[in-house]
Parts: structure tokens; sequence; C-alpha cells
């Protein structure tokens, strides 16, 4: 469905990707599936994850994620892909929310992901290059105490389309990659997850995708269903 690395034009000099949160989980996969591809991968990680190309970050402190992506952008001559995976949990009542908390995650999931656009759209312009945001279910299936989670991942809808009428013009194109439940933690095996080597495929896909096609959002399910603790005409009563 989508091109393979060896269908596109133009792989010389080395393609260059960026990817947030990459020492674990679904990151981890996408930045291995990236290198796979014939990429180098530049990792944002708070926790290392052992590459030589990561810089260490807090993405809820600005000025560290400003002077990581200078960084960055002073040791790459070029940035095909910049992929935003990163992600901060907070879950709580709305009647309970601590403030700080609610801000960093808000910095995480949504202010650090502007930023971090912001500073890569020159380079991104200049290799007609993609942005992958990592949404979720959970930015259109709203839940109790996910206000901070499904806030920002419904938000990265909204960022998704502007950019694509923003700087489509520019030759970036930006895609909304929407999943459900991912086994994210080592070891887990569930039938019911989808694999984090399997979502990075879709995104590496997405990434060497051929430059006259925008794909702009992508949702995906485990293709294993169990029986729904609630079903037909009775999911209408707890909504
Ligand atoms: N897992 C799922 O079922 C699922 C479903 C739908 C969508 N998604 C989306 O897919 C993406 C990956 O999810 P995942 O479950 O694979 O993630 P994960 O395993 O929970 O890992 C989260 C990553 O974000 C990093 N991170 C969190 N706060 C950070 C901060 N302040 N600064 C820098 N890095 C920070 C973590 O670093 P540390 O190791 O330092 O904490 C880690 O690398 C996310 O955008 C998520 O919303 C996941």
């Amino acid at each position: 469905m989508y091109a393979r690395v060896d269908e596109q034009p133009d792989r010389s000099p080395e393609r260059v990707a960026l990817v947030t949160g990459a020492n674990r989980g679904t990151g981890r996969a996408i930045a291995a599936e990236l290198a796979e591809a014939g990429m180098q991968v530049w990792e944002l990680n708070r926790n290392p994850s052992g590459s030589p190309t990561e810089i260490i970050c807090d993405l809820s402190e600005p000025a560290e994620l400003s002077a990581a992506i200078t960084e960055v952008l002073q040791r790459v001559d070029r940035l095909d892909a910049l992929v935003t995976n990163a992600v901060d949990r907070y879950f709580a009542p709305v009647a309970d929310i601590d403030m700080q908390r609610w801000n960093a995650a808000l910095t995480v999931n949504l202010t650090s992901i502007v930023a971090t656009v912001q500073q890569t759209l020159p380079l991104l312009r200049r290799s007609q290059g993609s942005i992958v945001l990592m949404g979720s279910h959970a930015g259109t299936r709203f839940f109790e105490s996910g206000l901070s989670y499904c806030a920002t991942k419904a938000a990265l809808k909204a960022l998704c389309e502007v950019l694509l009428l923003e700087e489509r013009p520019y030759g970036v194109r930006t895609s909304l990659v929407s999943p459900g439940a991912i086994a994210n933690e080592d070891g887990d095996r569930s039938p019911m997850k989808m694999s984090t080597v399997s979502v990075a495929k879709v995104v590496r896909d997405l990434v060497l995708n051929p430059s006259d096609v925008a794909v702009g959002e992508i949702e995906l399910r485990p293709a294993s269903l169990g029986p729904p603790v609630v079903a037909g005409l009775d999911r209408l009563q707890s909504v």
C-alpha cells in the first residue's frame, strides 16, 4: 500500500528523523523501524535509551526542549521526518486535578509539540519532509479522569489540520496517527493490543510515503476484539 524506502527517489545523503520519547514503548519501536529503513534517527529522551544520537531533555521544560532541538539542528544538515511520540498521562477527575500536573501534561502533550514543530520546520521545509503526530482514540473517545489526555489528543487533530493547510504549500506533510490499545510495556503479549513494532511499521510507511501523498489521519485498532463488557443498545446506558 505504501512506498518502501527503496522506492523513494532521494536516498542520498542519509535521511534524518527526530523522534520524541524513544527510550521505551512505541517510540523505541518507531526509532528502530526508521533506522532499519536507513534513516539516521535522533531522539529526544527524558531517560536515556543509550543511543549515540539521543539528546536528554524533559519536554515539560521549554528552555531544555529548545536547547535540545538547537543541539540536534547543529548536528544534522537535514531533517526529513519529525515524530512526536512522547506522552504524559495524567489521570484525575476534574474535581481533583492538580494544576501543576495538568500544566506539565499539557506542556508535554501539546505545547512541546508545537514548539518542536516550529523549531524544526525550516529544515523540514527544505527537505520536503513529514511530521507524524502520535494521537490516540482518547482524542475522540472521552472518559472519566481522562481530561488532560483526551483534550490534548483531541487538540492534535486541530494541529494536524492546521499544519496540513499551512505547510503543504512548503512541501511539508503532516499525519495524525490515532491508535487504540498498544502493548507498550515490555513483556505485554495481550492479543487485544497492537504490538509497538506493528504500530511503528505504520509510522515508518507514513514517513516513507511518496512525496505527492499526504495522509491526513490514520486510525488503528487491534485486529482482535474480545467480547464487550456491555453490548448492543445497552452500551447507551452508560454514556
Ligand atoms: N499505549 C497505548 O495503548 C496507546 C494507545 C493510543 C495512543 N498511544 C500514543 O502513542 C504514543 C506512545 O505511547 P506509549 O504507550 O508507547 O508510551 P509510553 O510507553 O508510556 O512512553 C512514553 C514516552 O514518553 C516519554 N515522556 C513522558 N514524559 C516526558 C517528558 N516530560 N519529557 C520527555 N519524555 C517524556 C517517556 O519517557 P520516560 O521513560 O522518561 O518516562 C516515554 O519515552 C503516545 O503519544 C500515546 O499517547 C498509546
